[in-house]
């Protein structure tokens, strides 16, 4: 139930318009309407910086300017108020440019009765509010996705920090002392007998626990930075996947051109893409390439394998989605920056992620 009038401002520079106008709002019987008439592009400006109007009906005709130019002025100065393209001819490309420009609704003067500018006002203030809404929706889910990127990356940080302090040192210790026992016994007794095996046994855990939170932080991050990790990584990916050429240019870039905090994130996204990779591409080759061009930093990870079709990969609707591609996307774009994956049946994979700086 409408409690209080809905404010309407009119931008239209003809005296003989305002007065039309007015009385099409005033023969509108189910809603009331407060006008307020602004007589010139400038003094419309002026209006809309006050943001107090529910609606705003716009002239395309406006002296020397016209009513798209003022649109995009307030699309530019984030105005939220909806508008209606008020137009005295019938101009087809007009409608589309005022709809491409963000205008809410397009009316013909000659054309307009009072049902119709009723409906058109009702409209535009719903779709807006409905638009205002998802905005704020998905503001809320951004701010979700990042709180939850920096809580994941704190957990593994805290978990990584407790495998390599307690359980990392405890088997290390134990390993440390079935030696030290081994060292003061004859080898052929049962309980050396007993005990030798545990050596290899203890080494392998110890090796275990070491990838595990190498993988979950690598300390070298924080300790050489991101050019050392990414070199050690692909040696390490090297190793665990021999049928994989990877080949790694970094060449050009210093340590420095990387802001502090993209290393992260571009380590994650490596870490995610040539895992893919290895899961799922039966690439022989990858190439990596860290590169910094005129006001930009460009990671870019190539295979050469069966490639597959992001958009079904990507597609809410598919079961099988995983979060890999989309937490790569999704910590490229809350970084500053962009990602595309590039990829087609049989013609490999690129992802590239793009920072300005
Ligand atoms: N480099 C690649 N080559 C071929 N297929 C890929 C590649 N990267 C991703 N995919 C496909 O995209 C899907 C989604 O990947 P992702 O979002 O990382 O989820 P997950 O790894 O959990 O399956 C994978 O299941 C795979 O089918
Ligand atoms: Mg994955």
């Amino acid at each position: 139930m409408q409690t209080r009038p809905l404010r309407v401002l009119l931008i239209e520079d003809d005296q003989d318009d305002y007065i039309l106008v007015s009385s099409l709002l005033s023969e509108i019987s189910s809603t009331s309407y407060e006008i307020e008439w602004a007589p010139s592009y400038e003094s419309g400006l002026e209006e809309i910086d006050r943001d107090s109007y529910d609606i705003c009906l716009l002239d395309y005709r406006l002296g020397s300017h016209n009513g798209l130019e003022l649109l995009h002025r307030m699309i530019e100065q984030g105005c939220r108020i909806p508008v209606i393209l008020l137009t005295g001819q019938g101009d087809y490309s007009v409608d589309l440019e005022a709809m491409k420009s963000g205008a809410s609704d397009y009316l013909v003067k000659g054309q307009i009765n009072p049902p119709l500018l009723e409906r058109s006002i009702r409209y535009s203030i719903e779709r807006r509010r409905a638009e205002d809404a998802l905005r704020a929706s998905e503001k809320q889910l951004r701010l979700l996705s990042s709180q939850l990127l920096k809580y994941q990356e704190s957990e593994r940080k805290r978990v990584a920090s407790e495998l390599h302090d307690d359980l990392g040192q405890i088997l290390t210790a134990v390993k440390f002392s079935i030696e030290n026992a081994l060292n003061h016994m004859e080898s052929d007794t049962p309980i050396s007998k007993t005990l030798q095996p545990l050596i290899p046994t203890l080494q392998h855990a110890i090796e275990e626990v070491r990838r595990i939170y190498t993988h979950l932080r690598p300390s070298l991050l924080d300790d050489l930075g991101i050019l050392a990790t990414i070199g050690w990584f692909c040696r390490e990916f090297h190793r665990l996947h021999d049928n994989i050429e990877i080949s790694l240019d970094t060449g050009k870039i210093k340590e420095s051109d990387v802001p502090e905090p993209l290393k992260l994130v571009i380590y994650r996204i490596m870490q995610e893409a040539l895992d893919n990779t290895a899961k799922f591409s039966s690439a022989d080759t990858v190439w990596l390439t860290l590169e910094r061009s005129e006001g930009s930093l460009m990671l870019t990870i190539r295979d050469n394998g069966i490639g597959f079709d992001p958009e079904e990969a990507l597609s809410v609707a598919n079961p099988k989605r995983g979060l890999g591609l989309a937490s790569m996307q999704e910590r490229a774009e809350l970084s500053g920056g962009s990602l595309t994956i590039d990829s087609g049946n049989g013609g490999g994979t690129t992802i590239k992620a793009h920072w300005p700086c």
